[in-house]
């Protein structure tokens, strides 16, 4: 079942000596269950891309579909709610709130809409997310890696049609960014989740079932993440690609057999 189509999608920023094709008649699709991850160098266009298909930026040209439903198409009020419970969005700042608890972070999106948490979702999420006894935590007592679970937890908890992550692990030490991507790829495997990754460590690719590489505005699918190499992007030991954007590589100490990094987050 299809469940993204995207047809020739195009942006313009800035005009005359600023003007910039940050996406070049974009076209692919994903189906339900798939996990998409995509590469490309800094400022080639992968964060345009994904605000794009997630209604979070106008793209010039262009359509997206999701679960058949064109997202352009709608007006600004009602994008906003499809957006809401169709998509999972999660970013490389997390972007929790700081004044609830991860449970109330995790169950904030069913808030808006003024729906009633189904608390067995709400428990298995946060089992699953090796949350359960931290629910009550603000997230300024978490590590980075639990509190980019927490955004995970909130991507997952309206079971969108589609989850987008913005370089989900670019602010985490390398285990903790290892437990990201197990738990979006359990997402997918297990709640035939899409998800649409955006990633600078050809690593992390390796659990993706597509990787789609963004080039000066233009994407193409890799055959498989090996062939990275022949797409001109050049791989360190540890994955980093070649001109790819530094995360702050600040690797801290790996994470204790309970998923929590050493001296991280407070009790
Ligand atoms: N709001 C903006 N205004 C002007 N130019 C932008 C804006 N956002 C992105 N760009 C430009 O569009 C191109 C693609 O940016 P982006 O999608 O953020 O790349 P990536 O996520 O791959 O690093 C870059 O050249 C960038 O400078
Ligand atoms: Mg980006």
């Amino acid at each position: 079942m299809e469940i993204l189509k995207v047809e020739k999608l195009c942006k313009v920023y800035g005009t005359g000596e600023a003007r910039v094709e940050a996406l070049k008649h974009v076209s692919f699709s994903m189906q339900k269950g798939e996990f998409g991850a995509v590469v490309g160098v800094s400022g080639s266009g992968k964060s345009t891309l994904l605000n794009c298909i997630g209604g979070l930026d106008e793209a010039d040209s262009g359509k997206v579909f999701l679960n058949g439903r064109n997202i352009f198409e709608m007006g600004e009020n009602e994008r906003t709610i499809f957006r809401r419970q169709n998509i999972g969005f999660i970013f490389q700042s997390f972007h929790l709130i700081p004044e609830l608890t991860v449970e109330q972070n995790i169950i904030f999106p069913l808030l808006l809409d003024y729906r009633k948490p189904d608390q067995n979702r709400v428990e298995e999420i946060l089992k699953v997310l090796g949350l359960a006894n931290r629910r009550k935590h603000l997230p300024g007592q978490l590590s980075g890696g639990q509190q980019q679970r927490v955004a995970i937890g909130r991507a997952l908890i309206t079971r969108p049609a589609l989850v987008l992550a913005d370089e989900p692990t670019g602010n985490l030490d390398s285990q903790s960014s290892r437990d990201v991507m197990e738990l979006l790829c359990k997402a997918s495997r297990y709640y035939q989740q899409t998800v649409l990754m955006i990633t600078h460590n050809m690593n992390l690719t390796v659990s993706a079932d597509r990787v789609f590489c963004v080039a000066d505005g233009e994407l193409t699918e890799l055959v498989s993440p090996s062939h990275a190499k022949d797409s001109g992007l050049s791989e360190s030991q540890d994955g980093e690609l070649a001109g790819f954007e530094s995360q702050g590589g600040q690797d801290k100490e790996p994470a204790g057999i309970d998923g929590r990094e050493k001296g991280g987050a407070a009790e």
